[in-house]
């Protein structure tokens, strides 16, 4: 079924820091340590860690199968298996909800870049409520944010237009690395802070009274987060895979980059937080608000020292989000490239201009159009909610019937063992996770969130 001249990685590292690219993002830094803090600490991070073992890594190599066997995008890949059937459907339904996350991650993803703009010209000092001001005036504006939006969307095209090989591929070994070292230089800088000690023990002191049912539906929902699954985004660009992947191992090594990001992201947030006393927040507050002050106060002995930890980790977001966006684009790209018959380039262009259309609307929702709301929610919470917690969810349940129920078992056991070549030890427990436990958990989280259990 292997379309030949079809565009792929050219390396086993390729496939691995592009589709880790995908993986870590803003659901790494700014949800994962608020949520492991919130829920337990060391106990979340242990839940978390099963979650993504038994559930994430076996929804991933489905959606790895599904691509690579099809090599097609993903709205093509499920119909060409689907025998005329209502399966079909699953793949449009996936490029659709990719196209839809690109609407909102864009906005915030630009907001990353007025953030690094802002550090970099040294406008980020001031006293608590000025960081307040700042990001609420910022959101509100009906100009800066729009830009910094369509300034990103650009971006992104910029590296799509390349190509796999040249743009994607080539730029995910470039980013990758860059995002690491930032990384370790800002967690570094954070845990020799003094009192840096408390916030590390918050993050990995075991609390098991903590833990109860929300804790296991959140860690479980950050998984697929986090690891890009439901939505097309692993399907498509495991079209691009070689016959040689192991697609097993593949899952297993971006899994553990994506935590190991994770948890990294808590070790910089948590030890410069406590040292100077303030309690870290959640969602966009916590980067745009808290942290500057965080950084400011913790570092205020050796400002240099703040202006670049400052710079670092807005940089490291922007790289991050940079990455996963990409993904979301290349899925409507090759949707648009493969079923309309136009060139890459057309298509690209095409995504890159109704997603900044979209990601304008959206921006423009939190300020200046404040009236298109929808039951009393701004039309970027509305993108947020709709596709996060309804979309994903459901794709990533009909894909887990999809493998386990109703794709051949040969064709399946084919794909996972590189037709033969390896012993696929794991299979019997991928099938059975995929199977059983993959489609009762992600029913329960997505029953749970509605309170309907
Ligand atoms: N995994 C990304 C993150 O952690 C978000 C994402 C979801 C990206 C779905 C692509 C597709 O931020």
């Amino acid at each position: 079924m292997m379309q030949s001249g079809r565009a792929n990685f050219g390396s086993k590292l390729g496939v691995i820091l592009a589709t880790a690219g995908s993986a870590v993002g803003l659901g790494n830094v700014w949800r994962f340590p608020y949520m492991a803090g919130d829920h337990g600490g060391a106990a979340f991070i242990l839940i978390y860690i099963c979650c993504v073992f038994l559930l994430g890594i076996p929804c991933m190599v489905s959606e790895f199968i599904i691509g690579r066997h099809a090599a097609a995008n993903t709205a093509r890949a499920y119909r060409s298996f689907s025998g005329g059937t209502l399966w079909g459907f699953v793949g449009y339904f996936g490029v659709l909800t990719g196209f839809l996350i690109m609407g909102y991650y864009v906005v915030v993803s630009g907001w990353c870049l007025q953030y690094v703009f802002a550090s970099l010209m040294g406008h980020l000092h001031g006293s608590p409520e000025f960081f307040t001001n700042y990001f609420q005036t910022f959101e509100k504006d009906p100009f800066k944010p729009v830009l910094w939006t369509v300034v990103f969307m650009f971006l992104t095209h910029y590296i799509i237009m390349h190509g796999v090989r040249e743009g994607i591929e080539k730029a995910s070994k470039m980013l990758m690395p860059t995002l690491f070292v930032l990384l370790l230089v800002i967690v570094v800088s954070s845990c020799m802070l003094p009192g840096a000690g408390k916030g590390i023990s918050f993050l990995f002191n075991p609390d098991f009274s903590a833990v109860n049912g929300d804790v296991f539906l959140g860690a479980l929902g950050q998984a697929f987060y986090s690891l890009s699954i439901g939505m097309g985004c692993l399907c498509t660009y495991a079209s691009y895979f070689s016959k040689q992947t192991n697609l097993m191992r593949s899952a297993v090594q971006i899994s553990l980059i994506d935590t190991m990001v994770a948890i990294l992201a808590g070790l910089m947030i948590f030890p410069a937080a406590f040292s100077v006393g303030i309690n870290p927040d959640s969602g966009p507050s916590l980067v745009f608000i808290t942290l500057p002050n965080v950084f400011q106060q913790a570092f205020s002995g050796v400002p240099i020292v703040g202006y670049i930890v400052a710079l670092a980790f807005y940089g490291l977001l922007a790289l991050a989000a940079l990455t996963s966006l990409i993904s979301l684009h290349e899925v409507s790209t090759a949707f648009i490239h493969e079923e309309f018959h136009t060139t890459r380039k057309r298509a690209a262009l095409i995504v890159t201009l109704s997603s900044s259309v979209i990601g304008a609307v959206c921006s423009l929702s939190l300020g200046k159009w404040d009236g298109l709301q929808i039951c009393g929610r701004s039309l970027f919470d509305i993108f947020d909610f709709f596709t996060g917690q309804i979309m994903l969810p459901i794709g990533g349940f009909l894909t887990c019937l999809f493998v386990g129920w109703y794709l051949p078992h040969k064709m399946v056991h084919d794909e996972f063992t590189n037709w033969g070549t390896l012993r696929g030890k794991f299979f019997h427990i991928f099938i059975f996770c995929i199977k059983y436990i993959c489609p009762v958990c992600i029913l329960l989280i997505f029953l749970h969130q509605f309170g309907l259990i």
